[in-house]
């Protein structure tokens, strides 16, 4: 399988459509070349996702500039829904607060600002969906409170879980241990039913049980 040529043919599919691109939420930042977004495949699996569950409330963990959060916000708007999204980096925090105001979505989204090791075991109130996509470093070390912060039949999806696989630049190198651990913690866990998808970088999605 030629997985440039899919990955084209899919893109090609969706030039046309009117939802706001990755590349188009960049250029619209004031705050550029911070830690990558989402690809817009997963962009498009999350709104797929969120349309078929309609989740009234989702946890995402790593904002940064806030592209997957308003991806997602938009979605939930329809039906009312809210979006908690933890963040640690002061002027990542500070774009993404900007764009969400310029989305309009300020009102669906509580962005927690602080360290996701400290945030998470601090939560108490359940989720219909958790999106993981902070430090890679920390998916092991998070996973048990993302199961734990879950509704029973709430899913957990996380982004960026083929890097052990796909062709990574050296600065990511160190993500690739602890994603491996991670995949290999969600797929033997008996509380979880799961499967890792080639979208982007990869998106293990699971469900609690
Ligand atoms: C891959 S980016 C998130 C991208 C975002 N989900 C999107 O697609 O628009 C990961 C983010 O996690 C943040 N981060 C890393 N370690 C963190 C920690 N310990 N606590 C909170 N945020 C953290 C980084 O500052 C970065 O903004």
């Amino acid at each position: 399988m030629n997985f440039y040529k899919i990955n084209s043919y899919i893109e090609d599919l969706y030039k046309e459509r009117e939802t706001i691109t990755r590349k188009e939420f960049i250029n619209n930042t004031k705050l550029k070349d911070f830690i990558p977004v989402i690809d817009d495949d997963s962009a498009r699996f999350l709104r797929v996702i969120i349309k078929i569950l309609k989740p009234k409330r989702i946890l995402e963990i790593g904002t940064s500039i806030g592209y997957s959060t308003t991806v997602m916000a938009q979605m939930v708007k329809e039906y009312g829904g809210k979006i908690v999204t933890v963040e640690y980096d002061e002027k990542a925090a500070k774009a993404a607060k900007e764009n969400f105001i310029k989305a309009g979505i300020d009102e669906n989204v509580e962005l927690k600002f602080g360290d996701a090791l400290e945030i998470l075991p601090s939560l108490n109130e359940k989720f219909d969906l958790v999106f993981q996509d902070v430090d890679k470093k920390l998916y092991p070390l998070l996973l048990n409170d993302c199961v734990r912060l879950l509704k029973k039949g709430g899913i957990l999806i996380a982004d960026d879980t083929l890097f052990p696989v796909i062709d990574l630049d050296k600065k990511w190198e160190n993500q690739i241990k602890p994603i491996d651990e991670f995949n290999k913690l969600v797929s033997s866990k008996e509380e979880l039913e799961s499967t890792l998808l080639p979208i982007g970088d990869g998106i293990m999605v699971a469900v609690k049980n």
